[in-house]
């Protein structure tokens, strides 16, 4: 059972504005500024000598962390600074031979769709969505042939919340000998995931959104054994079984993921995202997606009473805690929200709402109720 008040005692942002835009960022918590001033104070007190002592196991504390966040061996895991960096790593890891073909959606963050655009060995294909909200698993069956390369697509569609079937776009992929590569940045922290059983050969993920971490980090899972198999042609001495022996004539892959890491990662975020992992997992992320389920509903079924026009998934069971609702200028409304001290987000034609597990009910029944002056101010 976990108790809300004292969950939300974690995060002092919620006494101060309504926040629900969590999947542009996570609420920073007090357990997480704790985790960096033990960062800081050490780099105070020891310098460099915390490196060894301290920050390397900090680094492999995270790693495991993530891990159990994907129900995967360490050994999957790479940490790298941003979903961007952990595209072009995969880009960078694979020969576009006789499959030359990359197939996403136009639903999917632009950043995964410009790793491909910019290389002129690789044909892009991008799948329409007929609802604007989701894309139907037969145009990726229809769209791959043994000239697909890759399936390239988001665990949770940033653009409508909508949450795709890892299992059946994996399938797609391999029936012709591709390979499925999931953006997860929208997935990882609010919907519980077992990759190994998913079959995704690549999945990214991070700790700014759902899992309350903040910036500078990204993690890649690459599954078995392709975690030891790839080359990547961008490297680093992160990547060398042999970091530490600074031999410059001798260059090895590490035995694992480790191999896909570009350089010192970002200590003060493993701090943070360490505190903010901490928090997330202790809630459960299956009870985080259970609540959010719940605020959600409660949204929708606030939003639709009010007139609001809804872009979601038809199937509850498909639904993220990311609602958007649509306008004309959702620019204006969240400008007047954040006025009245209430903090959302919006995209082209759609404001933005997003609750997590540390929001409560009077905060979404707050929402609507200044959505509606906003919205007609
Ligand atoms: C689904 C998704 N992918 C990728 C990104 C951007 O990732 P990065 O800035 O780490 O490259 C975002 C950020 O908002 C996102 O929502």
């Amino acid at each position: 059972m976990n108790d809300m008040e004292e969950v939300r005692r974690q995060f002092p942002i919620l006494g101060t504005v309504n926040y629900l835009n969590s999947c542009s960022l996570g609420a920073l918590s007090l357990r997480a500024e704790e985790r960096l001033s033990e960062f800081t104070q050490r780099w105070h007190r020891m310098g460099a000598s915390a490196w060894y002592e301290h920050w390397l196991g900090a680094i492999e504390e995270l790693r495991g962390e993530v891990a159990g966040l994907f129900n995967a061996p360490a050994a999957t895991v790479a940490l790298l600074p941003s979903t961007s960096a952990c595209l072009a790593m995969i880009a960078e890891s694979l020969e576009a031979g006789t499959r030359r073909r990359i197939v996403t959606t136009e639903l999917d963050f632009p950043t995964l769709l410009y790793q491909w655009k910019v290389r002129p060995d690789v044909e892009l294909v991008i799948l329409e969505s007929d609802d604007g909200v989701r894309v139907d698993p037969q145009k990726f069956e229809d769209a791959v042939d043994e000239r697909t390369l890759m399936i390239a697509t988001s665990h949770v569609f940033f653009t409508t919340g909508h949450i795709q079937n890892l299992e059946v776009l994996s399938s797609v992929a391999h029936r012709v000998g591709a390979l499925c590569l999931i953006d997860g940045y929208q997935g990882a922290g609010q919907i519980p995931l077992d990759l190994p059983a998913t079959g995704v050969d690549f999945y990214t993920a991070g700790p700014l959104k759902w899992l309350c971490g903040g910036p500078g980090l990204a993690y890649m899972y690459v599954r078995e054994p392709l975690n030891r198999e790839l080359e990547p042609r961008i490297t680093s001495w992160f990547a060398t079984k042999d970091q530490f022996e600074f031999n410059p004539g001798a260059f090895r892959y590490h035995d694992d993921a480790r191999r896909f890491e570009l350089g010192t990662p970002a200590l003060p975020t493993v701090y943070t995202a360490l505190g903010g992992h901490e928090l997330v997992t202790a809630f459960g992320v299956s009870e985080v997606r259970a609540r959010n389920q719940s605020l959600t509903q409660r949204l929708i079924e606030q939003c639709l009473e009010a007139g609001c026009s809804l872009r979601m998934s038809p199937d509850p069971e498909t639904r993220s805690a990311i609602l958007l609702i649509e306008h004309g200028d959702p620019g204006a409304v969240v400008r007047a929200l954040a006025e009245r001290k209430v903090i959302v987000d919006y995209r082209p034609g759609v404001v933005r709402v997003s609750p997590h597990f540390y929001n409560s009910e009077d905060e979404v029944d707050a929402f609507v109720g200044e959505l509606v002056q906003a919205a007609g101010a």
